[in-house]
């Protein structure tokens, strides 16, 4: 049992990412919702509920080998995961969204859980903090919105916008940290989706709060972005359920990116050498420019095509310049780069059949 009350059920799901010293951020699927919950040391007068939660009683490593101190580090993780829930697990009245055939819950408070995507995969973020001597919930802008970027108003007109209640969020795991992976709904009536097939959603809590113009300039290019076969599809901006735009939604492209493709045969180096060259001749037509040039943003699909993607432009060292970054100029200079890249890849063996 890793809740502290007796009636509650084991946590269908649970990782650790503990992204700092003396925090604990746990996953866990409660009743259909997915949290995010967040515990970070409290730097006034000892003893904080979540500091004590945050303590893992130091296990002995010394003399141990490897492996065992290794196992050892896993135990006090999972030790702190344990307390975390328990502490929220303690004060559920604070943090805790209704289900949404919750008997008890107000319509109001269903309605604005609904909006907020919880009830479909959204993760819902919390954070418990001791102010005074009471455990209060922590507003989320004041927390995991602090380093990463933050909603936006919408100031992009004629795209198309989905609202929470109108994606589901795959119960995978996150393609990169606030990149998910997501379907259209079904429309109640008609039981179609705005768009079929698997979607990403790439999120503004996904670049550094530094970065945020990234995601307005991303948001602007794949509004104008012609359809093309070799660049990624775009469908639309996702708003929170207060209208503000927090993240793009794109096509998913199975396949592997090109930085880990580790074999190409001639005919597959010249096919995605073109494809990129012209995606990049449409793009400049336009005067869009890609942006961050490399082979980690070029997809090479399950059916053997380039297809680019990612622009929140910038640039990257050994790629474009920071002179030339978001320029047409700078684009050619990271494809003559991929180029360079392509044609350093092994051929494969005859026997071999495919570069994936
Ligand atoms: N449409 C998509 N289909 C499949 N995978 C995707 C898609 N969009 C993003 N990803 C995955 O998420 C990763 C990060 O996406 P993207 O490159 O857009 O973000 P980024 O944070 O700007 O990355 P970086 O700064 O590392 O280039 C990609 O490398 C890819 O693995
Ligand atoms: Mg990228």
């Amino acid at each position: 049992m890793l809740w502290y009350q007796k009636d509650l059920p084991e946590a269908e799901l649970m990782t650790v990412c503990a992204f700092a010293l003396k925090t604990s951020f746990v996953e866990v699927v409660f009743k259909g919702i997915r949290y995010n919950l967040l515990l970070e040391w409290n730097k006034g007068i000892d003893p904080f509920a979540e500091n004590g939660a945050l303590f893992s009683r130091d296990r002995p490593t010394a003399g141990m080998n490897f492996e065992e101190e290794v196992a050892a580090q896993s135990a006090g993780q999972f030790t702190i995961c344990e307390q975390t829930l328990q502490l929220y697990g303690r004060h559920l009245d604070t943090w805790a969204v209704p289900a949404q055939d919750c008997p008890t819950a107000s319509a109001v408070e269903v309605d604005a859980a609904r909006r907020a995507g919880y009830y479909n995969g959204f993760p819902c973020h919390r954070q418990l903090r001791t102010v005074g001597d009471a455990l209060m919930l922590v507003d989320p802008t004041e927390h995991y919105l602090r380093i990463n970027g933050r909603p936006i108003a919408n100031m992009f007109p004629g795209l198309y916008v989905f609202t929470r209640d109108r994606l589901v969020v795959q119960r995978r795991d996150p393609l990169a940290d606030g990149i998910l992976l997501v379907e259209a709904a079904r429309d109640e009536e008609t039981g179609e989706r705005a768009v079929e097939g698997l979607l990403v959603m790439k999120t503004v809590y996904s670049y550094f709060r530094r970065d945020e113009q990234d995601f307005i300039r991303e948001a602007r290019t794949l509004g104008k972005l012609p359809a093309h076969p070799n660049v990624v599809p775009f469908h639309g901006l996702v708003v929170d359920e207060s209208g503000m735009v927090d993240g793009l939604v794109t096509s998913y492209l199975d396949g592997k990116l090109l930085s880990k493709i580790q074999q190409a045969t001639v005919a597959e180096r010249e096919r995605w050498a073109s494809q990129i060259g012209a995606a990049l001749k449409v793009l400049h037509e336009q005067e869009i420019v890609w942006g961050d040039v490399k082979a980690g943003n070029v997809m090479i699909t399950s059916s053997g095509d380039a297809v680019i993607l990612d622009f929140g432009g910038s640039w990257t060292p050994g790629w474009v310049t920071e002179e030339d970054a978001d320029t047409i100029r700078g684009d050619w200079i990271g494809y003559n780069k991929i180029v360079e890249f392509l044609e350093r890849l092994p051929v494969p063996d005859e026997d071999a059949t495919t570069h994936m």
